[in-house]
């Protein structure tokens, strides 16, 4: 499910979860004549990297492409951080990913989504802590006309 796995990618692109990443360092060190003391925690700002227009086209738009096979080798792992990066990445980036295609494919398989009056658009993000929308997502949920049932 090839596709599938790039808007994944990109839907974390756009809406990372955990918008920062930290770390704590180590020891004094100086970085591109930037002095950065033993103790201080440094942010790596995910949420504006994954929408900064020197390494996004057009960052604003949802475009699957990015993430395809021709293209997603130009990415470079240092601005696109959905589960961070290091020996301190997330540990369950391919569990979380498996259970969200499994749950998406499920739930297709039977309804499709459309916008309705309750639905915020354009959505608004909370500015504060992990990523999450200012109001829920309300949706429209309709059966798809052929219902594939299944195990
Ligand atoms: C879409 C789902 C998820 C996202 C976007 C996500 C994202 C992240 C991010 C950004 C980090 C910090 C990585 C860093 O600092 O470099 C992290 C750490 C971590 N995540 Fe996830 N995560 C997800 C699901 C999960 C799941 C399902 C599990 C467990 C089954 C999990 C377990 C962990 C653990 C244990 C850490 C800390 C790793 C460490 O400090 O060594 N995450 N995650």
């Amino acid at each position: 499910m090839e596709y599938l796995d790039m808007v994944l990618n990109e839907t974390l692109r756009l809406y990372p979860i955990a918008n920062r990443i930290e770390r704590a360092c180590k020891k004094d060190i100086e970085l591109d004549g930037l002095f950065i003391p033993k103790g201080a925690i440094v942010a790596a700002p995910a949420f504006a990297l994954h929408r900064d227009p020197k390494y996004w086209p057009e960052p604003e738009e949802f475009r699957p492409e990015r993430f395809s096979k021709k293209n997603k080798g130009s990415i470079d792992p240092y601005v696109y951080l959905p589960f961070g990066n290091g020996p301190r990445n997330c540990i369950g980036m391919r569990f979380a990913l498996m259970n969200m295609k499994l749950a998406i494919t499920k739930v297709l398989q039977n309804f499709s989504f459309q916008p309705c009056k309750e639905t915020q658009i354009p959505i608004k993000l909370r500015r504060q802590g992990l990523l999450q929308t200012e109001k829920p997502i309300v949706l429209k949920v309709v059966p798809r006309d052929e219902i594939i049932t299944g195990a």
